[in-house]
């Protein structure tokens, strides 16, 4: 008999408060499937696929977790596990389908439906307007090489506040802006596949402005909602003594973290990027992008080995140092405090959400579950990091567990198991995992501790 697992209750029971929620986070490309259904027509990532050679096992969004059909079942999952907040993206092109400027009310309805179906249960919904899939047809004008993309995307910022208004709690503007322009833009291992450094840098400060725009236009038609962007990344270290390394874990500290946190919170780029991106400013753009945000959300897996790469671009590599987790990613959750402790230092942050962390695994379907205690132990340890920076003063306001289901892992494709619910592919069969069942446990003792008088909850944290 194997141990069930819990998290340990009482050492957590600093995030056991109303100013705290636990939740999960899943994406629009990642998890929907029926790409073609209700008017949706193609996304970059539709187009990223079709090339043979791009994703680890050639599989496609097209069909992933078929939670376009499945929504419902998949809604009385996160009812079963509990959880306070729902973070989940919108695909642009099911909104707008085409460049008419006409909405695709379909397409909304969907997400009308489900953010309805959330709050009917007690779960607030976190919408992300962009997590990735751009329109292809934007693409072919350029994407987010071209400005006129971010008045794009402040219209359908509005389109989806109109239409999903109040029954929305947060809304997300861009997930991991970061990873489009180098991943997607530079080493062109995700869509829209493109190694330019000039292109990387126009869709940086295009990007930036699109958030900016689209908060202007979030805050005059949800105003009740809370706004705010997800940026991601860990702390750089050297991957070995060499001056080289270091210099190149210096410039990705730079790139991946202030490049996107210093406009954003202080409204200037970062000295060693002001020329190259001058280029695409037009004034009032940096008064555009540092609208203030009521949360910055922050995801975090794991910490950056760098050393320098090919045309100066720093490259990642796989530590040795920890044990890794099926994407050669170190389990570091230290890195985690270093770089919130790096955001501090530099920048007036708001509140936080640690708005994504989790782990693949290879996991076994093993009759009725899946035994998957090192998922379990990530999750437990980053936890606990979180716990112990809560209590010594950060207004840290949730954490939100990546992801759902077992789904489309991007340029891997099918292969990397994320989820605390199994998905058997074929069948679409879902399983909640040890670990789901663990998270599921805890939100229900922390229902119950925010269920019991206030007195009694303050006498049991001290
Ligand atoms: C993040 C992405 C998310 C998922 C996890 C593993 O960078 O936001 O969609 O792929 O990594």
């Amino acid at each position: 008999m194997k141990q069930s697992l819990s998290f340990d209750t009482d050492t957590l029971k600093p995030l056991m408060t109303d100013d705290f929620v636990l939740g999960i986070a899943t994406s629009s490309y990642q998890i929907e499937g029926a790409t073609t259904a209700g008017g949706r027509t193609d996304s970059v990532w539709d187009t990223f696929c079709r090339k043979p050679g791009n994703i680890a096992d050639q599989s496609t969004g097209e069909v992933a977790c078929d939670h376009y059909q499945h929504w419902q079942e998949d809604v009385a999952l996160l009812v079963e596990l509990g959880v306070e907040v729902y973070r989940f993206s919108i695909s642009w092109s099911r909104v707008f389908p085409d460049d008419s400027g006409v909405v695709n009310e379909e397409g909304l309805s969907f997400y009308r439906r489900l953010a309805e179906a959330l709050r009917s249960h007690g779960i607030r919904p976190m919408v992300t307007l962009h997590h990735w899939d751009l329109p292809q047809y934007l693409q072919d004008r350029g994407g987010w090489q071209n400005r006129d993309t971010a008045l794009r995307f402040a219209e359908y910022a509005a389109a989806v506040a109109t239409g999903l208004g109040s029954s929305v709690d947060f809304y997300t503007t861009i997930n991991e802006p970061w990873c489009i322009v180098h991943l997607g833009h530079r080493t062109g291992v995700h869509a829209p596949g493109l190694r330019d450094q000039g292109a990387a840098v126009a869709a940086t400060h295009h990007l930036l402005l699109a958030h900016g725009l689209a908060m202007q236009a979030l805050r005059e038609r949800a105003p009740s909602a809370e706004l705010g962007i997800v940026l991601n990344g860990g702390p750089s270290y050297p991957y070995s003594e060499s001056n080289a390394d270091a210099e190149a874990a210096s410039i990705l500290e730079s790139e991946q973290i202030h490049r996107f946190a210093a406009p954003i919170l202080s409204g200037h780029y970062p000295q060693d990027f002001q020329s190259q991106v001058a280029t695409y400013m037009r004034p009032g753009d940096l008064e555009t992008i540092a609208a203030p945000c009521d949360y910055l959300g922050w995801n975090y897996y794991t910490r950056n080995l760098v050393k320098p790469g090919e045309n100066g671009v720093p490259e990642i590599v796989t530590g040795q140092d920890y044990p890794l987790t099926e994407m050669g990613w170190e389990v570091y959750p230290e890195g985690l405090r270093e770089v919130i402790s790096i955001l501090r230092e530099h920048y007036d942050v708001p509140p936080l959400y640690v708005s994504e962390n989790g782990a693949a695994f290879e996991d076994q379907l093993d009759g009725e579950t899946v035994h998957d205690p090192d998922r379990f132990h990530y999750i437990q340890r980053h936890l606990q990091v979180i716990t112990d920076m809560v209590q010594s003063g950060v207004d840290i306001r949730g954490y939100i567990c990546w992801t759902l289901l077992d789904n489309f892992e991007w340029a891997e494709g099918c292969s990397k198991r994320f989820g605390l619910v199994h998905v058997d592919f074929d069948t679409q069969e879902r399983v909640i995992k040890d670990s789901g069942k663990a998270y599921a446990n805890l939100n229900a003792d922390k229902a119950r501790i925010m269920a019991s008088p206030r007195e009694k909850r303050i006498d049991c944290a001290r």
